[in-house]
């Protein structure tokens, strides 16, 4: 005969009559607590519902309900008013003196990220964010302020509730496909890229769009030629992914394909960023552009075009995309809506060489999210078919393109005798050179006591080293804010 748990009711069950949370949701979370801490043993039997009742007063129903949610659960077995058991087949380690453990109690060995520390860590992801304000010189963040909410908000008025119910169930993987015509159209209108809607899924961010390659095509111990200064992202996917980096030196035209060719033979993947480099700036040139092609094909790599922030040019005419040069289908296109729009829509496209690679793709897609969210899929496409995207970045670039020339201005009339700082032609964010006596990571690090953001350059270089020097983002930020931003560098700089 199973031992009965007499005391039960009288020592451990305190009811608060007084909260806001139900009586048998109270009851039940008591009961459950005991079993998982091992209190109430597998086996058990629990005194009849009409015995706690009556001791702890409250209705039968109220313990009836709490037997019942229990039951559901597999915490208990039996039959409710003709007893009923602490479940046996709760495994023991479930049991012995469980507690819910604080969060960093819980050791990170159980981790899968092997992390090389001698290629950086993959914490600049996790500190790239603003959780209750945003601060200069935050970087790729677009200025969330002159996004027109208004018009994004009657587009959800107008469309949500008309899209056909049977788009609310699942969906294809690889994206709404509306939108996918919508981007293929802009992409060839704006970007020269060379592409029909079926060679394009929709991700949620360039980040997925990493992550996806990297499940798909990247094996490992494959050869990943990494631009060097490089974006941590792309860094962490293929760190995570087990591939091998090699850091390639970037010039002022692009990644050094001449030392590339040089010293890696067998390279399988090249991730660059030729519109504009991140962190760098530098616009990859034609006849690199075409260098590249070259040697990609020659190993039969595959060429990672990161293409994150290209809509904001500022001098020249727009350079085509590298993939639209690409004759040889080496080039995999990733684009995002992060900068254009707001990063907290987390969409973005990838566009894929052929179409038999569309498949495996929408398998891993579908195996991480199923899908990208159709909401946010069906406004997109109305916002870029109705007009007001390609609206929102011409009035985006001449905005950005003030902020850039007022706080190079500023940080060459304030700070001009320490940090050596150019315009740039292209993007979101400049790097302003510190003399070599300044530790870079320091500097940052004053930086944020003081309510401030500056990207150490240092923290990009993976092999060749640069000179010390400070990523700035200026694209969210108004002009008052931008100058309160240099004096705070500024005190920082000359103390
Ligand atoms: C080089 C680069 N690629 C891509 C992204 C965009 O990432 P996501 O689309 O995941 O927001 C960024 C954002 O900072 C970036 O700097």
């Amino acid at each position: 005969m199973p031992k009965q748990i007499e005391e039960l009711p009288l020592v451990s069950i305190h009811l608060d009559s007084s909260s806001d949370t139900p009586m048998y949701k109270q009851l039940y979370t008591l009961i459950r607590e005991a079993i998982l801490s091992g209190r109430f043993k597998g086996g058990q039997k629990l005194p009849g519902t009409r015995t706690f009742s009556s001791e702890l007063k409250i209705s039968r129903n109220t313990v009836v309900q709490a037997f019942e949610q229990l039951m559901i659960e597999g915490y208990i077995s039996g039959r409710i008013g003709a007893g009923t058991y602490i479940t046996k087949e709760i495994p023991d380690k479930f049991l012995s003196g469980r507690k819910t453990q604080p969060a960093q109690k819980i050791k990170s060995r159980q981790t899968q990220f092997k992390i090389d520390k001698s290629l950086g860590s993959f914490d600049l992801l996790l500190r790239n964010i603003s959780e209750d304000k945003i601060v200069p010189f935050q970087n790729g963040l677009p200025s969330l302020e002159d996004f027109p909410f208004n018009t994004w908000l009657k587009i959800i008025n107008k469309n949500g509730m008309y899209l056909p119910q049977l788009q609310f169930g699942y969906k294809k993987s690889t994206g709404y496909e509306p939108l996918k015509e919508a981007i293929a159209n802009y992409l060839q209108s704006y970007r020269a890229v060379n592409c029909s809607p079926e060679q394009i899924i929709i991700i949620n961010g360039s980040q997925q769009g990493l992550d996806l390659i990297s499940r798909v095509l990247l094996k490992e111990q494959n050869n990943v030629l990494l631009e060097d200064p490089c974006y941590f992202g792309t860094r962490a996917s293929v760190l995570t992914a087990s591939s091998r980096i090699f850091p390639v030196p970037v010039d002022d035209e692009g990644i050094s394909v001449e030392y590339a060719e040089k010293h890696y033979r067998k390279p399988d993947f090249i991730y660059t960023t030729p519109s504009h480099q991140f962190p760098l700036g530098s616009t990859m040139s034609i006849s690199r552009r075409l260098h590249l092609l070259e040697y990609a094909n020659k190993n039969d790599a595959w060429i990672i075009e990161d293409d994150y922030d290209s809509e904001f040019r500022y001098t020249g005419s727009p350079l085509p995309s590298l993939q639209g040069m690409d004759k040889f289908g080496r080039v995999i296109y990733i684009g995002t809506f992060s900068k254009v729009l707001f990063p907290g829509l987390r969409l973005g496209y990838l566009v894929l060489p052929s179409l038999e690679m569309v498949n495996p793709f929408a398998v891993a897609k579908s195996i991480i999210d199923r899908q990208s969210p159709i909401l946010e899929q069906l406004v997109l496409t109305k916002f870029i078919d109705e007009g007001h995207f390609t609206k929102h970045i011409r009035k985006m670039r001449m905005l950005y393109k003030e902020r850039q020339e007022f706080l190079v201005n500023e940080l060459q009339s304030e700070l001009g005798s320490i940090l050596d700082v150019k315009p740039s032609g292209a993007g979101m964010h400049i790097v302003a050179f510190l003399p070599e006596r300044f530790n870079d990571k320091k500097v940052s690090q004053l930086a944020k006591e003081n309510d401030l953001i500056v990207y150490p350059l240092s923290e990009y270089v993976l092999k060749f080293k640069r000179k010390p020097g400070l990523v700035m983002g200026y694209t969210a930020f108004n002009q008052d804010k931008l100058k309160a931003g240099v004096r705070v560098l500024k005190k920082i700089l000359k103390s």
